[in-house]
């Protein structure tokens, strides 16, 4: 292998900090920065504005990216989205419309479930698009158009710099979209653009809270459970935090949307169980604030990610924070992506496991 490690001492933390020049690198290839607009490439197969829906498949962490993808893709482009894991959408016989743009996230390209799931949409007529970082790969191949990341090879098994490499490809699209549809204006385009470009800078920021991050890990390793709160397009961060926690520690995680708190995690709240809140300060802080209340008042252990104001109202029920760089509610599931990364990352560490090879785990899974 031609990738070497450098300074430091796993390749999953070089590529946690290979991620502001991976994203810088990507949404250069996306953005028009001088007229703060987004450029996509110029043999588009479909227009966004003709579609009525987009299918979204992926695994493990892709899928997250796509969960993610949806809030923007309806938020900001109105248009109906769907995802799913592929080995589940491979086999339901999903009923698809004319018109519809079926979108695969793929680091490896190679995913079996995902090949399965673009075969299928492609039987169905769909416009094919994948976004992958290997672009050599049958998904790329077999795509009518690619959305290429340039994050460079990703060695570590738990995915990071990819991960967010693809949420920057998805919410230039997204952009485009909305602009193609009409239900952003240039003006807003200009915005969410700059706020893009910002973004390096903001993760650059998020990273300096390392330091912290490992002091908290310590006393993560010694729980059996973990269970990760976020809401709207923080949701999907929760699940990530607690897929990339159970892969390289071992420890028990369960991601869930924060308004579920009440349908069934609540019950297992007690003084062992730490609960992660990913929750920077916005329109539904509130509510969120509330259900860090619920967990407080049973015993629960709550460290909440989030910005400079969240800090600010989080009150006494917070056992610790990891602040975030304040930044609007476009860019914050990107940035948040980064401390659960350092957790998971930290306790593992600290932990002794195999951070880069962990048990049982393949980089890809090329048969079901
Ligand atoms: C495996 C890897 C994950 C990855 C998933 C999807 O489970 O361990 O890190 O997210 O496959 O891989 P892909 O190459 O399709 O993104």
């Amino acid at each position: 292998n031609m990738v070497d490690k450098g300074n430091h001492r796993h390749f999953m933390l070089k590529e946690i900090y290979e991620q502001p020049d991976a994203i810088s690198h990507t949404v250069s290839h996306y953005l028009d920065l001088a007229n703060g607009k987004v450029k996509l490439p110029a043999k588009l197969p479909f227009d966004f504005k003709s579609l009525n829906r987009l299918t979204i498949s992926a695994c493990g962490t892709a899928f997250y990216a796509g969960l993610v993808a949806k809030y923007w893709f309806e938020k900001y482009a109105r248009l109906p989205v769907e995802v799913d894991v592929a080995s589940e959408f491979r086999y339901r016989e999903p009923p698809m419309d004319a018109d519809g743009l079926a979108l695969f996230i793929s680091q490896s390209g190679e995913t079996a479930d995902t090949l399965a799931a673009l075969r299928y949409c492609k039987a169905q007529g769909q416009h094919i698009a994948s976004i992958v970082n290997a672009q050599e790969s049958t998904i790329a191949r077999e795509s009518d158009i690619v959305f290429p990341i340039q994050c460079g090879p990703e060695i570590s098994v738990a995915s990071t710099k990819a991960t967010t490499a693809q949420l920057s490809v998805l919410a230039s699209l997204a952009i485009a979209a909305g602009r193609q549809r009409g239900t952003i204006s240039e003006a807003e385009e200009f915005e969410l653009v700059d706020m893009l470009a910002k973004l390096p800078g903001a993760i650059t920021k998020a990273l300096a809270s390392e330091d912290k991050i490992d002091q908290i890990s310590h006393a993560l390793s010694k729980a059996d459970d973990v269970l990760y709160l976020g809401r709207g397009s923080l949701f999907p961060i929760a699940l990530e935090g607690a897929l990339k926690l159970k892969e390289i520690t071992y420890i028990h995680a369960e991601g869930y949307a924060s308004g579920e708190l009440k349908h069934g995690p609540i019950a297992l709240i007690d003084e062992t169980l730490p609960v992660v809140v990913v929750a920077p300060s916005d329109q539904l802080f509130d509510k969120t604030i509330s259900n860090m209340h619920e967990v407080a008042a049973r015993g629960g252990k709550i460290i909440l990610i989030t910005d400079e104001a969240g800090a600010k109202s989080a009150g006494d029920d917070v056992s610790e924070i990891i602040i975030v760089p304040d930044a609007h509610e476009f860019v914050m599931p990107i940035i948040c992506a980064i401390p659960v990364q350092l957790l998971a990352y930290h306790t593992a560490v600290f932990m002794g496991t195999d951070v880069d090879q962990p048990r049982n785990l393949a980089k890809s899974v090329t048969v079901e």
